[in-house]
């Protein structure tokens, strides 16, 4: 880390914000002085601005530290807000989404009349088939329309969803459906990945298959037109169950604290947190923060967020945030080079998107590309340019404003995670002089700090813990089913104050720089990743005795997953017999493919005879993190034997 910090404290270029952006920017600089001033004032007062309330609350925050209620007697619906109220005014023509499928060619726009519609329609589909207020959904899908839909008929019957991404495997999928208990599965039969139709129901089948389920409706939505597995009087399909279904549905209120949704996300430990969110605090602060940070006008601009909905920026910045505000997004279905590598470029050129948001990884794969590929396009229709999921290194920073953003497009680089809910550290593009590299300062409303071991503010110009001060209205209600593990993981390192898992610097001003994870979780491609539950993937495969994952530097991918391995002894002998070391490598990849998904699969996987461990038995990452990224190996002192490391060493150079 300290490598890190001496290269960010050399950055010192900085650019201000272009006087013609500030003069109509959503953000001001009086918003600091006000939320100062009064935070809670402030909230209730961006609560009223940006959400529409079927009975608006007397009360913002009850506070029972670390337990919050943001406007509790108030009530609202997510989907009015996010499609009703939009057509009630008369803006029902406006395109809400510009959907383009991976196929080209492949595209449709629908407005908010048609959402307004569909809607409606996939409510009552949904109570058709048994789902009541507070039962849970599972929704499996790729990035088709739909899938904004289903969340939204979720949200509009006060059904909390649980989008799973689609790119987790069956079993991933199993224990996500089996944790939140959901009722329904809302899936599709495939979707388009990389030029050819990618089968998704199989998927499903084969996470219900483990028998006992909750699970007593699978809706299934025709994408690609596959041949498709079919369970009578389980599977239906989505188009004839909306046929079916009455044309109109009135949104009734939900309760602000009413769960909105469960989004699974990795932590330090094997099993994955089911992170959930209510509504009215979380409908607030991401459409505030999408009207503020991202600088959405929805009458003129034309917003992309290139996230996948299986993450939470997909959760608060394609559906939650820019919906509310009745913005006209594009929406993606494909990959960057399907079918070439100039795809994004384009769909800004073709649909004059003004505002992108994206993910350093992406940045960096588009670098490596060459900056010819966006050079072929006209990209003047941007203004701004955000980045979230990872720290963006300067380099890739000043890239993107000069050949994406034309040197003239600020850029704001977004923290928060999928626990905050929404945007919590960030420039204001209007108000902030960006530098390259930094996220800089708490937007107005939130509070955040960097910390040392004792809790104490670090000196400007030195590095510790970021903490979140203040609770704000986005921030989840707990981990779904174990409030116990709420407290144990956020709030129980530093009295008070929320813990984000990331280290962090001040800079000389003050400003902050994320230094990524602190914990054994992993950001690979701007996806958390938790170490131990690779590695209890790996130790579920019966020639696997002891594994060990780390977090490798990786240039494109920010970490890359890199894992130790030591064989059963059977298996050492086989392998030994019919020169099959390669075989397996491949083999305990492939399982931990299926075991949690594509995205999880280790770069390398090393077969070691031992495993560095302190006399305690705690597995030494940062020893093997060294010889992962073939640095000098540290410090040894206090492994139980030291002689560990020259085995692997030696192991690993003889080639094993
Ligand atoms: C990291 C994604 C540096 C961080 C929205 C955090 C970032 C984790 C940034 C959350 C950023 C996200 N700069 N690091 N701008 N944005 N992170 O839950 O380590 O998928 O804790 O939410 O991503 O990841 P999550």
């Amino acid at each position: 880390m300290s490598e890190t910090l001496e290269n960010l404290l050399q950055e010192t270029r900085t650019f201000p914000p272009p006087p013609e952006f500030a003069s109509r920017a959503n953000g001001t600089e009086d918003l600091y002085a006000k939320a100062e001033a009064d935070h809670e004032g402030f909230w209730a007062e961006q609560a009223r601005k940006y959400v529409s309330w079927s009975k608006d609350f007397t009360h913002t925050l009850d506070w029972d530290a670390p337990f919050a209620k943001w406007f509790a007697d108030g009530e609202l619906n997510a989907c009015y807000n996010a499609v009703d109220r939009h057509v009630e005014a008369g803006n029902g023509d406006r395109v809400a989404i510009h959907w383009v499928g991976e196929p080209e060619g492949d595209t449709r726009d629908i407005t908010y009349s048609d959402l307004h519609a569909a809607v409606q329609r996939a409510a009552n589909a949904l109570q058709d088939l048994g789902v009541r207020k507070g039962d849970t959904v599972a929704i499996y899908l790729p990035m088709i329309p739909e899938a904004a839909i289903a969340m939204l008929a979720c949200a509009r019957i006060g059904a909390p969803h649980s989008v799973v991404f689609g790119g987790f495997s069956a079993e991933a999928l199993h224990s996500r459906i089996d944790d939140a208990g959901a009722k329904v599965v809302i899936t599709s039969d495939g979707g388009y990945r990389r030029g050819s139709a990618s089968p998704l129901k199989p998927a499903v089948d084969a996470a219900l298959d483990h028998g006992d389920t909750s699970v007593e409706k699978v809706l299934v939505v025709k994408r690609t037109g596959q041949d498709t597995p079919w369970t009578e009087g389980r599977d239906v399909w989505w188009h004839e169950a909306l046929e079916a279904a009455d044309a109109t549905h009135e949104a009734p209120a939900h309760e602000a604290e009413h769960p909105l949704f469960i989004l699974y996300t990795s932590g330090t430990t094997g099993k994955p947190k089911g992170i959930f969110h209510t509504t009215g605090g979380y409908l607030t602060q991401s459409a505030y923060t999408n009207a503020v940070v991202h600088d959405v006008h929805p009458e003129s601009d034309v917003y992309w967020c290139t996230a996948d909905i299986g993450w939470v920026t997909g959760h608060s910045y394609i559906v939650y945030g820019p919906l509310t505000l009745g913005a006209t997004q594009v929406m993606y279905e494909g990959t960057p080079d399907t079918p070439h590598q100039g795809r994004f470029w384009e769909i800004v050129e073709q649909k004059k998107v003004t505002i992108l948001y994206t993910a350093p990884t992406a940045i960096r794969t588009f670098m490596k590309w060459g900056e010819d590929i966006p050079g072929k396009f006209d990209m003047s229709s941007l203004r701004l340019l955000g980045s979230v999921g990872e720290p963006i290194n300067p380099e890739a920073w000043m890239w993107y404003r000069r050949v994406i953003g034309g040197d003239r497009c600020p850029i704001v680089d977004t923290w928060w995670q999928t626990e905050t809910g929404a945007i919590m550290i960030s420039p204001l593009p209007g108000v902030t002089e960006t530098k390259p590299g930094s996220a800089q300062r708490a937007i107005p409303g939130i509070g955040a700090e960097v910390v040392d071991d004792n809790a104490q503010p670090v000196p400007n110009g030195h590095g510790g813990y970021l903490v979140l001060t203040k609770p704000w209205p986005a921030m989840l209600r707990g981990i779904w089913g174990d409030p116990e593990r709420y407290k144990e993981t956020y709030w129980s390192r530093f009295e008070g104050l929320y813990f984000a898992g990331d280290g962090a610097k001040k800079d000389n001003d003050g400003d902050i720089w994320l230094l990524g994870r602190v914990d054994d979780v992993m950001n690979v491609s701007g996806h958390r990743l938790s170490t131990t539950e690779i590695e209890s993937a790996l130790v579920s495969h019966p020639k696997v005795a002891e594994a060990a994952v780390v977090g490798a530097t990786d240039e494109t991918t920010g970490q890359a997953v890199v894992a130790f391995v030591i064989l059963r002894s059977e298996a050492v002998a086989e392998a030994d017999e019919a020169g099959e070391g390669a075989d397996i490598v491949a083999e305990l990849r492939g399982h931990v493919a299926k075991e949690i998904g594509p995205i999880a699969k280790p770069r390398s996987i090393m077969i070691v005879p031992e495993l560095p461990k302190t006399r305690s038995g705690k597995i030494m990452r940062r020893l093997l993190r060294d010889v992962a990224e073939n640095r000098q190996v540290g410090d040894v002192t206090t492994l139980a034997d030291s002689s560990v490391m020259e085995l692997i060493k030696t192991g690993l150079s003889k080639g094993t």
